[in-house]
């Protein structure tokens, strides 16, 4: 397992390029089970990328990548398998055989987002064999609301020795009212509605940007869908799919790190390749804690922020403070002028990272879903350990503020969701190298 070791303190200067987005990739990948074909680019190269891949060639999706001057021939490279240096972020995937139906269980404990594959597979094939998610760290993360849906729309579904058995004589678009706006159960629901019989309705649907990008994916691809963006999306069913193209968006929560990282390291950095329209709530958050941005075009640059002030957030759905962002603001407030609290209303248990913090000197006190921040620390460099995604991204900045060496343990966290993340840090002037198991032994 490699680790990152880094030797905190020092100031981020220089431009940093946004990747496209995890979060809105996987979902667009998975609607290829909807057949047709599509020519997706701006994937960003990253392990959840790859088992994504892996899992639709399973499931009869073949994928090849496009070279990145079209002057050169498509690549024959098998999905997944594609090193870093092969990887373009542009793909050609299309259906090749139909008869596969079955997301097994080692694939989707890897990466729960597998279970995006139920909608398509119940719209397009009928029948559907996805191993249960189960509880994670973060939370239990049921996935109820996306079987009652489809069960609604006509679906007949069973769990058997942990898998989720679906089948249909063909779905039916009805009216879907969810008690929560979930994400990837709208991106579910959507997908399936698509090629479902007549109109669905979806109340109380998630509005995060990656939902609407693939709305628009599916639109161009022909699909009939209405109110793009807002809390009830409208899709008419239609027969068929046909070949697309689409650009990944960029990826948010990537980009909202490195404003983070801006805040409590940078001398004028430039963070590019974003729309800060949908950074509202986390660029309210660090005004009030005394950031000043200059925004020009598509780019965002930020200082370091000299005195901190405290503040308070609360995570919600879109157009919320993200959850997604809490682990990487908590270092910030850690030095705060004065004491700070971050309420978590999406997951039940997503303060993992506070412990390790708390080694490296933060002061916070968990009681149930808030985190109340001391402020006026001083962080230290220390051996901590990554428990998942966002909270090993909460560690980088922690790492990267504190005095003396940092190391962090079990990267490969962090590999599932951010594109290089220590070489483009170290490209802004960050000491921080990753040091491989092998090396490490
Ligand atoms: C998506 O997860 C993201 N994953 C998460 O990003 C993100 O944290 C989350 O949305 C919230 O923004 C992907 O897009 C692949 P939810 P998702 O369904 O869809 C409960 C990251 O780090 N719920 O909106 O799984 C659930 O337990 C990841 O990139 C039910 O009770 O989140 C949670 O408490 C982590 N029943 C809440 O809703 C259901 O059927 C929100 O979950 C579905 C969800």
């Amino acid at each position: 397992m490699d680790r990152f070791h880094i030797v905190g303190g020092r100031s981020l200067r220089g431009t940093v390029q946004v990747s496209g987005s995890k979060n809105a990739a996987l979902p667009i990948l998975f609607s290829t089970l909807l057949g047709g074909s599509l020519e997706v680019d701006n994937l960003p190269s990253l392990r959840d990328i790859r088992t994504a891949l892996s899992l639709l060639s399973q499931l009869g999706i073949r994928a090849v990548s496009l070279p990145e001057s079209p002057d050169e021939e498509p690549g024959s490279s098998m999905p997944g398998t594609s090193g870093e240096a092969s990887w373009t972020g542009a793909f050609r995937l299309w259906e090749d055989e139909l008869a596969s139906f079955e997301a097994p269980y080692d694939l989707v404990r890897t990466m729960r987002a597998s279970i995006l594959c139920l909608g398509p597979l119940l719209a397009h094939r009928k029948r559907a064999r996805v191993s249960l998610p189960g509880g994670c760290l973060i939370g239990s993360r049921p996935v109820d609301m996306h079987l009652n849906a489809f069960a609604k729309m006509g679906a007949r579904i069973s769990i058997d020795h942990g898998y989720i058995d679906a089948n249909t004589d063909g779905l039916v678009g009805c009216d879907i009212h969810l008690a929560y706006p979930t994400v990837t159960g709208t991106e579910n629901i959507l997908m399936a509605a698509v090629l479902a019989k007549g109109q669905t309705r979806i109340f109380n649907a998630a509005q995060e940007p990656e939902v609407t990008d693939l709305a628009w994916s599916l639109i161009r691809r022909g699909a009939r869908i209405e109110g793009v963006g807002t809390s009830t999306l409208s899709v008419e069913g239609v027969k068929s799919l046909s070949p697309g193209a689409h650009s990944v968006m960029w990826d948010r929560i990537e980009a909202g790190t490195f404003l983070v990282a801006g805040a409590l390291l940078g001398e004028s950095l430039t963070v590019k390749g974003l729309d800060p329209s949908l950074l509202i709530s986390l660029m309210t958050a660090l005004s009030e804690m005394g950031a000043a941005f200059e925004t020009k075009g598509d780019s965002v640059m930020i200082s370091r922020i000299a005195n901190p002030k405290a503040t308070s957030v609360r995570t919600e759905p879109y157009p919320g403070f993200p959850t997604d962002m809490q682990a990487q603001i908590l270092p910030l407030m850690a030095i705060a002028d004065g004491p700070s609290t971050v309420v978590e209303t999406v997951f039940e248990n997503r303060f993992t990272h506070v412990m390790e913090m708390n080694r490296m000197g933060a002061n916070i006190d968990i009681h149930g879903s808030r985190a109340f921040v001391r402020g006026r620390s001083v962080l230290e460099g220390a051996s901590v350990m990554a428990s998942d995604l966002r909270a090993s991204a909460g560690l980088v900045l922690a790492g990267l503020l504190a005095n003396g060496e940092t190391v962090i343990q079990r990267v490969y966290h962090i590999d599932r969701g951010y594109e290089r993340i220590e070489k483009k840090l170290e490209a802004l002037g960050a000491r921080i190298k990753r040091v491989r198991e092998e090396a490490a032994q």
